[in-house]
């Protein structure tokens, strides 16, 4: 049988045995070892990032946490700290911080990357999750350019920023061990609408960059997952927007619930190298697609 063109540089005989594989769930993240990893949400609000940094502070992991308001972050931190220590690690220093970051400014990811690395320095950046976007909606002819540059700057720039910083320090710290790349899509990440047209340029090129990034870095041990949200996340801001009665909230399955989602990333940063997705979308049951 001849073999498949293209892989006769991965199909070679080893004779050590497969790791075992770990029930679902149970597997240790990706990357150095729990004591030396450091997870980095970026985008942190009451939503979806803030979940994601509780679940992987519930596995005792130390979480650094990164939007613009550094007030209402640091007490998050405090509270993420706590679930870390439902594992009953005993951490030297606090198990989560926060650090106050405007991805509308390159150069603030690219230190704050660089903040996190030096207040925690016995451990290397293992987990990186991109869940920032700045999104300028509006009919068409109504978009004016500095919308349309701020949504490229927050997902494209910045994007390139925060993925350039973490697997730059992935590659020069982690000694092989790698790590997990997850950056937030939306349905705006492979189809246009009517209203969108400069946030779903800007989030389709942060997908672009996410596959291109995945291929290059693959063979370091570098997981770069993209994950599609396709559809809307209940949170307060959009029961308001809906206009729902205070206390109500939306039925089953017709919106996403970030504590649900946030177990998607958990199980992509989980993944071993012999199983990874790139891809993956999430939305409620009844959502039109
Ligand atoms: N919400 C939805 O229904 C929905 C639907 C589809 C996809 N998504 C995607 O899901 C991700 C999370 O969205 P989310 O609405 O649920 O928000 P979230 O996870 O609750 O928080 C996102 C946070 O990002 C921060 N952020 C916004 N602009 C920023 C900036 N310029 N610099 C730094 N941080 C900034 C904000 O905190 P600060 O104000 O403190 O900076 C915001 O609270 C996004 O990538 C979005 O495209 C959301």
């Amino acid at each position: 049988m001849s073999e498949p063109r293209g892989r006769t540089d991965l199909l070679k005989p080893s004779f050590e045995p497969h790791a075992p594989a770990q029930p679902l769930g149970h597997s240790l993240l990706h990357g150095p070892p729990r004591a030396q990893h450091i997870v980095v949400v970026l985008g942190v609000g009451p939503g979806l990032g803030l979940d994601v940094a509780r679940i992987f502070a519930a596995q005792g992991y130390a979480v650094a946490i990164l939007s613009r308001t550094k007030a209402r972050l640091d007490a998050w931190a405090v509270e993420v700290s706590l679930a870390s220590r439902v594992l009953r690690v005993a951490p030297a220093r606090p198990l989560s911080l926060a650090f106050g970051c405007d991805v509308l400014d390159s150069a603030a990811i690219i230190q704050a990357v660089k903040d996190i690395q030096a207040a925690w320095p016995e451990r290397k950046i293992g987990t990186c999750v991109y869940n920032a976007s700045v999104r300028k909606r509006g009919p068409f002819l109504e978009q004016r350019p500095e919308q349309v540059r701020d949504g490229v700057q927050g997902s494209i720039f910045a994007g390139f920023a925060f993925l350039q910083s973490v697997i730059g320090a992935m590659v020069q710290h982690n000694n092989g061990a790698g790590g997990s790349v997850l950056v937030t899509g939306a349905t705006s990440s492979t189809r246009g609408r009517e209203g969108f047209a400069g946030f779903a340029a800007s989030k389709s090129g942060l997908r672009a960059i996410c596959q291109s990034v995945a291929r290059e870095f693959g063979p370091q041990n570098i997981h770069v997952a993209h994950i599609i949200v396709d559809g809307v996340i209940e949170s307060q801001t959009m029961l308001d927007r809906f206009d729902f009665p205070k206390g109500s909230r939306f039925p089953d399955g017709a919106a996403l619930l970030s504590p649900e989602m946030a177990k998607t990333w958990l199980f992509l940063a989980q993944q071993r190298p012999n199983a990874w997705t790139f891809e993956m979308d999430l939305r409620p049951a009844k959502e039109h697609f």
